[in-house]
């Protein structure tokens, strides 16, 4: 399906604040996609859809899940921020079309990440968290950091994401641990 349309479908379902994101996200996803030559076409479609269930209802996204085969094991049962990752994915394969295994995995992962993520998951969750609406401090030079190398850029978004689950008292799901543990070892063998 054409993002252009997925884009004007998306205004009318997200919030204004959520769509402005949506759109920050698909512009950096895009320029992070050109500078490491990944597929920018993919990059773009699963930066444009990953929060496309964001302003669901918890039940919404629940039911959708059960009914779509879409397992929701403890962690996120406990963390409703991360439901709309499981639904999103839901949403993007049944309402837009979407089957590309690396684009649903960009959806499903880019809250939590995980170990062994691809380059086009990678770009969509450091795009998430880098985006120009993002004004956490610190972020401009993770800003940088992200178009001088994306392992040392992930690294960091996975630290300041745990810190930050850590401070609002919630769990801190295994696959972000996973994470973590993935590109630090990735980084150790390069001998950085
Ligand atoms: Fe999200
Ligand atoms: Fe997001």
């Amino acid at each position: 399906m054409d993002n252009n349309f997925i884009i004007s479908e998306l205004k009318e379902k997200l919030s204004p604040r959520r769509y402005e994101h949506t759109l920050g996200v698909m512009h950096t996803a895009e320029k992070l996609a050109r500078h490491y030559n990944a597929d920018v076409d993919k990059c773009v479609t699963a930066a444009v859809l990953h929060d496309c269930a964001k302003d669901m209802e918890n039940n919404k996204m629940i039911e959708i899940c059960n009914n779509n085969g879409m397992e929701i094991d403890e962690f996120y049962s406990y963390t409703p921020d991360l439901l709309h990752s499981l639904a999103g994915t839901i949403v993007a394969k049944n309402i837009y079309g979407i089957h590309d295994e690396e684009i649903l995995d960009s959806i499903k992962y880019h809250t939590t990440g995980r170990w062994n993520m691809s380059l086009t998951e990678q770009i969509v969750f450091i795009a998430d968290f880098i985006e120009p609406g993002r004004t956490m401090p610190g972020v401009e030079e993770i800003r940088d950091m992200a178009f001088n190398g994306l392992d040392e850029a992930l690294f960091v978004v996975v630290d300041r994401t745990i810190k930050h689950v850590i401070f609002k008292r919630a769990l801190l799901h295994p696959d972000t641990i996973h994470c973590r543990n993935w590109i630090l070892t990735k980084l150790i063998k390069r001998g950085i």
